[in-house]
């Protein structure tokens, strides 16, 4: 009879807690917040994010990248410069596909557009990392770009350096140019901002 006392307060305590950390206190946090935030107006440029944001996920960006900033109390992401304060649920309610992510192989991308402003910057990183960031183990996206040749000899503006001497056209002349999905992607990237917008809850939360 004993046991049986024992075994009901032990799944007692187990609902009790998971009822308290997973409906209790996310009400507390998120519970005062409007589910409705002002939509963006449609847009050429906002069609293009949507398109990179569905680039990044069937890419597999997200499995060595995230897109949450941690609370200080979990790890120094604001030293790092991944965000001035915490993400909070708002921060996703634009998004189509959330891509939190859990593994860090690569750094937090949450502010890569506020961090990284270059779209040359990225079309050469992804056309292959180890161009820009020396030794890096992120794989080159080389198939997200295609050779062109160069029209009226004027080299595309976002044809990829090719070679040390930053030349845009190889020795046949061609040109190596983003295709319309490394456009997409990088708008998607470059529209990263997330913790930009003022959220006073998430920086109570974070306690700063
Ligand atoms: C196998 C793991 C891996 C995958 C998959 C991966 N990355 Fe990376 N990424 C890294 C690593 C490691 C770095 C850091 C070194 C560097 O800058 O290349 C990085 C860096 C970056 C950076 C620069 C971040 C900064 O703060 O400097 C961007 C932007 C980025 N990745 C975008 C992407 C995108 C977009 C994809 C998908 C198309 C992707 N990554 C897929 C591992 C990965």
């Amino acid at each position: 009879m004993n046991h049986f006392r024992l075994i009901f307060l032990g799944f007692l305590a187990t609902f009790t807690s998971s009822w308290l950390g997973l409906v209790i206190l996310p009400s507390l946090h998120y519970g005062q917040m409007s589910a409705e935030l002002p939509k963006p107006a449609p847009s050429a440029e906002l069609d293009l994010v949507r398109r990179g944001e569905q680039i990044y996920a069937g890419n597999g960006c997200i499995y060595c990248h995230t897109q949450q900033v941690r609370s200080p109390e979990f790890g120094s992401d604001a030293a790092r410069n991944w965000g001035r304060r915490r993400t909070v649920a708002e921060d996703y309610m634009g998004d189509r596909l959330a891509m939190l992510g859990t593994m860090r192989t690569g750094p937090d991308l949450s502010n890569i557009g506020q961090r990284m402003k270059s779209a040359a910057w990225h079309y050469q990183h992804l056309h292959l990392p180890t161009s820009t960031s020396p030794g890096s183990i992120m794989p080159p996206y080389g198939f997200l770009f295609e050779l062109k040749p160069v029209v009226d000899g004027k080299p595309d503006a976002d044809a990829i350096p090719l070679g040390p001497d930053g030349g845009r056209t190889n020795a046949n002349g061609m040109q190596c140019v983003p295709t319309p999905e490394a456009r997409a992607l990088v708008a998607y990237l470059l529209s990263l901002k997330r913790t930009q917008a003022s959220r006073p809850e998430a920086l109570e939360a974070s306690g700063s």
